[in-house]
């Protein structure tokens, strides 16, 4: 038998301690909360992403009476930014939720389908995207999806 290990590397911050564009990041994220479309969870999810050309977009996750239908704020924010501007590579991703208490404390994890979508816009771009997880208590920061996603499949993993 062998073993495997693979790390995750997550940096913990405060909110003062991020560099001045990260907060106004999160700032957007939390902001996009409020266009969120929840009638059913009550669970408001904002995204915004930064595009290497400095251009901010945001979007928030869409409910369908029908569930599986609606689709998580990540991936809405990053296919608009795709569509919208398919050569601008995604730098840096930010995320924040609230419920009707008010922004959640915890660090805000995708789930694993927007971790795939994450994936797929890294290997589009060839360029890792930075990940901001909002939380009152703290902010996690990752460098790229591969802390957040190990053993991923991806279109390498068909050839
Ligand atoms: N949701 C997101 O928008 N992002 C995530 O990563 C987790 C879940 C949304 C989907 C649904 O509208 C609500 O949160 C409850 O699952």
């Amino acid at each position: 038998m062998k073993e495997y290990t693979i790390t995750a590397h997550i940096h913990i911050y405060q909110y003062e301690e991020l560099c001045e564009p990260d907060r106004q990041l999160i700032d957007a994220a939390k902001e996009a909360t409020k266009r969120s479309y929840a009638p059913y969870s009550h669970f408001a999810v904002g995204a915004a992403v930064r595009l290497s050309d400095g251009t901010v977009v945001t979007g928030s996750n869409q409910e369908n009476a029908a569930y599986p239908s609606g689709l998580c704020a990540e991936r809405t924010t990053l296919f608009y930014a795709n569509a919208r501007y398919p050569d601008q590579p995604v730098q840096t991703l930010a995320i924040a939720a609230r419920t009707e208490k008010g922004f959640v404390e915890k660090p805000i994890p995708p789930c694993g389908a927007c971790r795939q979508v994450i994936l797929e816009t890294e290997s589009r771009f060839k360029n890792p995207i930075r990940i901001l997880l909002s939380g009152e208590e703290c902010i996690y920061e990752v460098a790229g999806i591969a802390d957040l996603l190990p053993l991923s499949f991806e279109a390498s993993s068909m050839e």
